[in-house]
């Protein structure tokens, strides 16, 4: 009879290995479905061929133009000002090793997929100026590691899900110059503790929502974010270029609690 510690260490061998190769797999779908919802007029995507999905990391080193590698696992996809048009497949959540997605200042449209909340390493989501429609998922709230969602610029309608307001790391957080509606949620605009706190430059430009911090009246009307109309932010997204990385770090830090210094002392 075999011992039961001898059966259940290769039970815990095979499975291992079984996930690891699932992993793997995973990468491989997840982009197959990202490439094959996105047009790439400029062609930048050149390299992003089948092949390539099979095996898109070696190590550390990535094979795919945007992508960034650690350990053999996709770890951050950078796709930002390609003039990419599409969708965000409900797969890319199958990229489980993602820590930062970044596909802003684009042309892709439809909406924001709830699956993504499978990501469950994401620290930042930056999909600002697209054309995403539709509501903001609180299933976004699962990804505990948020700490910086920036969904600026699109078309987003609908309420903006309390729920977010329970990233406790989160520490920025801006859904701007969209169409949303309603009461801001005051776990978002109102927080408390040592949550970092947004100013009404997070909520401008939208005009069916209302709240602190927004002043008087719909739509944000007096914040102080009325000076940027949508083209302005737009160019000085390109003249920040590089700034998520940085930010990403900083609020990495932060978050291991280093203090309750403000969100963005870039500006
Ligand atoms: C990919 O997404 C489709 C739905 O869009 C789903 O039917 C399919 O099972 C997914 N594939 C994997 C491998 O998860
Ligand atoms: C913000 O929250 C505090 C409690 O944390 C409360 O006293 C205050 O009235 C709230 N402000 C607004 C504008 O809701
Ligand atoms: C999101 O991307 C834009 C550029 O497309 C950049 O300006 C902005 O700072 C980014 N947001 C975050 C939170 O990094
Ligand atoms: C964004 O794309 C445009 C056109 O392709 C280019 O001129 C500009 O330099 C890009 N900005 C950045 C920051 O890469
Ligand atoms: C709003 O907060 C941002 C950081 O998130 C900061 O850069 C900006 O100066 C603040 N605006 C006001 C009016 O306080």
């Amino acid at each position: 009879m075999t011992s039961l510690p001898t059966a259940s260490l290769l039970m815990v061998t095979y499975s291992l290995l079984a996930m690891a190769a699932v992993a793997a797999d995973d990468d491989q779908v997840c982009l197959t479905h990202l490439y094959q919802s996105l047009q790439d007029p400029l062609n930048h995507l050149t390299n992003w061929t089948p092949s390539t999905f099979a095996s898109p990391c070696t190590g550390f080193t990535s094979h795919l133009y945007g992508a960034t590698c650690n350990n053999g696992r996709v770890y951050k996809l950078s796709l930002s000002n390609l003039s990419l048009r599409g969708t965000i497949p409900p797969n890319l959540s199958l990229c489980t090793s993602l820590q930062s997605l970044d596909l802003s200042s684009n042309r892709l449209s439809g909406p924001i997929p709830p699956e993504l909340h499978s990501l469950l390493n994401l620290a930042l989501l930056n999909l600002s100026s697209n054309l995403l429609s539709g509501p903001i998922p609180p299933d976004l709230a699962l990804c505990a590691y948020l700490n910086f969602i920036d969904l600026h610029s699109n078309l987003l309608t609908g309420t903006i899900p309390p729920q977010l307001g329970l990233l406790s790391r989160l520490s920025f957080f801006d859904v701007s110059y969209n169409r949303l509606e309603g009461e801001i949620p005051s776990s978002l605009g109102n927080r408390s503790g040592l949550a970092v706190r947004f100013n009404a430059s997070s909520f401008v430009g939208n005009k069916g929502l209302y709240g602190y911090p927004l002043g008087e009246g719909r739509g944000g009307g007096g914040g102080h974010g009325g000076a940027f109309g949508d083209g302005d932010r737009g160019d000085r997204a390109w003249e920040r270029a590089g700034e998520p990385d940085h930010k990403l770090r900083r609020g990495l830090y932060l978050a291991e609690g280093d203090g309750a210094e403000d969100g963005d002392g870039g500006r």
